[in-house]
């Protein structure tokens, strides 16, 4: 059976968002270095992209690099940014035959010119496409994010645009990467770590958390599904009590 068949199509997550943890962890236990982890990661990206369109989530966000991962030995930095160009350069056909539309939240303007050439480029080719969107978070973490949401709306207030009184939360969600894009419902973690890491902080404040020991390079589909299936389960209160929720 398939977890698959306990899922109920009609309540889907629109938005997940992954902590794609343990590339290094998964590489040890094979006796490997970790670069060779993260190469086992990327197949573990194609499945889990895949899986999630075929059964019509809408947006999945990835957590592929954050603004500490820099603090990481140069070889392993630099490893993944040529990774993630190889990678970029060979899926782009993929993303655009299943009608997949990439995008990006974090600092893009830090990373190396040829990474950042790399994604100008896949944008550029999928930003018709509109089954999935696909949303990699490079150079990312919330508190870097909502700094500089903050310097956005601080530009409108002394540009008179809008005073600070009248400031609200809508204006903070417009000013974040993720402006237009749904909170997710749900968030998976891999690899056993139990903790957010500086990732989607603001957008979270009520997505369910699901964590799982696999390290990410052996996430497959079923995983994606179970985790599905196991969010579908739970009630969501949003501050509510049960007898509230509107069904
Ligand atoms: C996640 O795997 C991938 C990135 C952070 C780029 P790790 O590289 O963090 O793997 P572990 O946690 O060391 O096992
Ligand atoms: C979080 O994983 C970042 C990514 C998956 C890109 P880390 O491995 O960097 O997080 P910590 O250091 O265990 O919290
Ligand atoms: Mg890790």
């Amino acid at each position: 059976m398939s977890y698959l068949d306990s899922i109920d199509i009609n309540k889907l997550p629109r938005h997940i968002a992954v902590i794609m943890d343990g590339n290094g962890r998964w590489a040890k236990k094979h006796n490997k270095p970790r670069v060779f982890g993260h190469r086992n990661g990327v197949k573990a990206v194609r499945q889990i992209t895949e899986g999630a369109a075929e059964i019509g989530i809408e947006y999945l966000t990835l957590y592929a690099f954050s603004t500490e991962n820099w603090n990481r030995p140069a070889i392993e930095v630099n490893a993944l940014m040529m990774l993630l160009v190889e990678t970029l350069n060979n899926e782009i056909k993929t993303l655009d035959k299943n009608n997949i539309r990439l995008k990006t939240i974090g600092d893009i303007e830090q990373l190396p010119a040829k990474t950042q050439k790399a994604l100008q480029k896949a944008i550029a080719h999928t930003h018709q496409n509109d089954r999935l969107t696909l949303i990699l978070a490079l150079n990312y973490s919330s508190r870097w994010e909502i700094n500089a949401a903050i310097k956005k709306i601080g530009i409108q207030v002394q540009k008179g645009l809008l005073s600070p009184q009248d400031i609200n939360q809508d204006h903070i969600s417009a000013a974040l990467d993720t402006a237009d894009i749904p909170d997710p419902e749900l968030m998976i973690r891999t690899s056993g770590e139990q903790r957010i890491s500086n990732f989607l902080l603001y957008q979270m404040a009520y997505t369910e958390l699901y964590f799982t020991d696999k390290f990410w390079p052996d996430f497959e589909k079923e995983d994606l599904y179970q985790a599905i299936a196991d969010y579908q389960r739970r009630e969501r209160r949003f501050g509510m009590i049960s007898e509230n929720i509107m069904r």
